[in-house]
């Protein structure tokens, strides 16, 4: 099958490396700006701005079998405008709920699944009014255009809300959230196939820095029978009052064995990077079989899987060589901060895996110095 990607990030390498062994061939359609890098030899890229009308995007993209997305961040008129000539997975009404923050949290809240305490300011409230019914410290983030800690405000006085009061007017539409006192953060990597064959992998533990995630740990540690049944809960009930199609990606929050929902993604995401080498079916290629209506291969690793972001930096030739370690480098110029690529290991028990992540955080990442 042909298959078009909305975006050219590591995501999207990623979905087209695993579809390429399946057999099939890609194309990619580029934002104004974007970086192309990670998709070089891939397949055609087709910039968005060059066919205005969706009949013309679609012969350039070589007329795909289906359309999916690597991003939330993908103008939903465009994908309509495709689901007329072909499959558009996720759906456009899925992602259209997923790029913003107010509709997504509201959406959840209809379905009966807790996340934090929140207040839309489209809704009316004014920021001071919602954060003295949330209370502090509180999160402000905006509802578009927000990732890796973008876009988003801590708020823990009167003062750091009156700071960002005075900047109102020109703030984007926003949502308002009390805190959170959860214990860890974890993560369900779900797929569903257009048949409505549905898999999970097991709860990843998720740890980040300076809001950008670090390293993933699977399965994560001490999850109860309850707490895995809530899990689950969430995921099917999303799968299947959305109908959704493809990987679908839950943020959640663990407090006290009771999960709330932080984020979704309506695709792959960098907390299951370490299905590409645990002894499953990648979320990647899951991703794929879903999308092309075949039933999702195995999600459960025999042995405990890490991954850990390259940001900003390039590992060692020593780190490297190490027997358990393997890369994935996403051919993109090195930035501060930047992911660049990521780490997986794996290792037959739980210290052992735990050892070696803090071996390699230590060494990509020496103690003090700044990402
Ligand atoms: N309501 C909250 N309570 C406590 N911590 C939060 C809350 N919202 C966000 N955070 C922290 O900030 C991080 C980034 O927020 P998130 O909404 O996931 O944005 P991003 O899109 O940048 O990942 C979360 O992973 C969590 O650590
Ligand atoms: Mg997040």
């Amino acid at each position: 099958m042909r298959i078009a990607i909305a975006g050219c990030g590591q995501l999207a390498r990623m979905l087209a490396l695993a579809g390429w062994e399946m057999g099939h061939h890609f194309s990619f359609i580029a934002d104004p700006d974007e970086s192309t890098d990670c998709v070089a030899g891939l397949g055609p890229v087709v910039a968005r701005d060059d066919y205005h009308e969706p009949p013309a995007l679609f012969e350039a993209l070589g007329r795909p079998n289906v359309v999916t997305v690597e991003k939330e961040h993908v103008s939903v008129a465009l994908l309509e405008g495709l689901a007329d000539h072909c499959l558009v997975a996720p759906s456009p009404e899925a992602i259209r709920i997923c790029q913003h923050r107010g509709r997504e949290k509201t959406a959840l809240q209809n379905l009966g699944i807790n996340t934090a305490p929140f207040q839309l300011l489209e809704d009316g409230p004014s920021l001071l009014t919602a954060v003295e019914a949330l209370g502090y410290p509180a999160f402000v983030k905006s509802c578009e255009q927000g990732y890796d800690g973008q876009n988003q405000w801590l708020l823990r006085d009167p003062d750091s809300l009156a700071a960002l009061a005075a900047q109102m007017e020109s703030l984007p539409p926003l949502v308002v959230e009390g805190a959170v006192h959860f214990d860890r953060e974890l993560s369900m990597i779900a797929a569903r196939s257009v048949s409505g064959e549905t898999a999970l992998y097991p709860l990843a533990e998720n740890r980040h820095r300076e809001g950008i995630l670090l390293t993933s740990e699977v399965p994560a540690a001490n999850i109860s029978d309850e707490t895995q049944a809530q899990a689950n809960h969430i995921a099917r009930t999303l799968l299947e009052q959305w109908s959704y199609v493809g990987v679908l990606s839950i943020e959640l929050f663990d407090e006290g064995g009771a999960l709330r929902v932080n984020e979704l993604a309506p695709r792959v995401h960098n907390s299951g990077h370490w299905s590409q080498d645990a002894g499953v079916t990648s979320q990647f290629s899951n991703h794929i079989r879903a999308i092309t209506d075949t039933r999702p291969g195995n999600t459960q690793p025999a042995l405990y899987a890490g991954m850990m972001n390259l940001l900003g930096r390039e590992p060692d030739a020593a780190l490297l060589g190490a027997a358990d370690v393997n890369l994935h480098w996403y051919t993109k110029s090195v930035r501060s901060r930047r992911k660049v690529g990521h780490i997986n290991v794996q290792a037959k028990d739980r210290a052992r895996l735990q050892q070696r992540l803090a071996e390699l955080e230590a060494a990509l990442y020496p103690e003090g110095e700044p990402l």
